[in-house]
C-alpha cells in the first residue's frame, strides 16, 4: 500500500477548502444586502412616513419617475411641481425633491446601487447632498 486512502482524501478536501477560502468566504461579505436608510431629518418630521408613491412602486420606478421629470421641467411643459393622487405636492426636483427627503445618499440611493451595480451618471452634474459622517 503507497498511501492510506483514509488520510488522503480528506487532506485533499480540506486542502481545496483552504485554497478556495478567499473566494467563498467573500461570496457572503463582499455583498450585503442593501439596507436603506430612512432617518432623515425631513422624513423623521413628517406625519405620515410615505414616498411619493407606495414603497413597492417607488422601488421598481423611481428611475421612470425622476426621468419623466427631468423631460417635463427640461423640454416638456416647464411644470416644476406635480400633485399626488392624495393631494400632496411635491418639486420635480432630484435635489429638492428626492434628495430634501432622502438627503442620506450614501446610506440610501447607493445602498442598493452599489449592491446592483447600477452607476446612476446623475452626480456628474447634479450636487448630491453634504452628508455627515
Ligand atoms: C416626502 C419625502 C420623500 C420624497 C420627496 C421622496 N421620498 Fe422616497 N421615500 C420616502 C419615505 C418615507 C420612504 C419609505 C416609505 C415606506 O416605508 O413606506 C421612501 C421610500 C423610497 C424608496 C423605496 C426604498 C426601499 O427600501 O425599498 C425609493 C426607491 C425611494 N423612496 C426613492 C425616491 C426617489 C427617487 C424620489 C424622488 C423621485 C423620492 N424617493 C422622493 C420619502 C420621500
Ligand atoms: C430599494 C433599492 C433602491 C433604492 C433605495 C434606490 N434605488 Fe435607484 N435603482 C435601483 C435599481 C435596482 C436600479 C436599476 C434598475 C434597472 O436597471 O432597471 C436603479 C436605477 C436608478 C436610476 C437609473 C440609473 C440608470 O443608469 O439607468 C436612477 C436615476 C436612480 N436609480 C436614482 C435613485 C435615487 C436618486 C435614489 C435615492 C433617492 C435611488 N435611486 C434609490 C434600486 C434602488
Ligand atoms: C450633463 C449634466 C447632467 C446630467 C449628467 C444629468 N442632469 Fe439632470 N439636469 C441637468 C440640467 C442642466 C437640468 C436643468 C436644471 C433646471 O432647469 O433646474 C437638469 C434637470 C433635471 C431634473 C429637473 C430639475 C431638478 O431640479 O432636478 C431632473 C429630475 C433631473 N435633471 C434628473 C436627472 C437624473 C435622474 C439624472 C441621471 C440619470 C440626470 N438628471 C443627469 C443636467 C444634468
Amino acid at each position: 500500500m503507497m498511501y492510506d486512502e483514509n488520510k488522503i482524501i480528506p487532506m485533499i478536501i480540506i486542502f481545496v477548502a483552504l485554497v478556495t477560502f478567499p473566494l467563498w468566504y467573500n461570496l457572503g461579505k463582499a455583498a450585503p444586502k442593501p439596507d436603506p436608510k430612512i432617518d432623515t431629518p425631513v422624513i423623521q418630521a413628517l406625519q405620515n412616513k410615505q414616498c411619493i408613491e407606495p414603497k413597492a412602486a417607488m422601488k421598481t420606478t423611481h428611475m421612470k419617475i425622476l426621468d419623466e421629470w427631468r423631460n417635463d421641467v427640461v423640454r416638456g411643459d416647464y411644470s416644476r411641481q406635480m400633485t399626488t393622487a392624495d393631494g400632496r405636492v411635491f418639486e420635480k426636483s432630484l435635489q429638492n425633491g428626492c434628495m430634501k427627503c432622502h438627503s442620506n445618499k450614501t446610506k440610501f440611493c447607493d445602498q442598493c446601487h452599489n449592491y446592483m451595480e447600477v452607476k446612476p451618471f446623475c452626480w456628474d452634474c447634479h450636487i448630491a447632498p453634504k452628508e455627515t459622517n
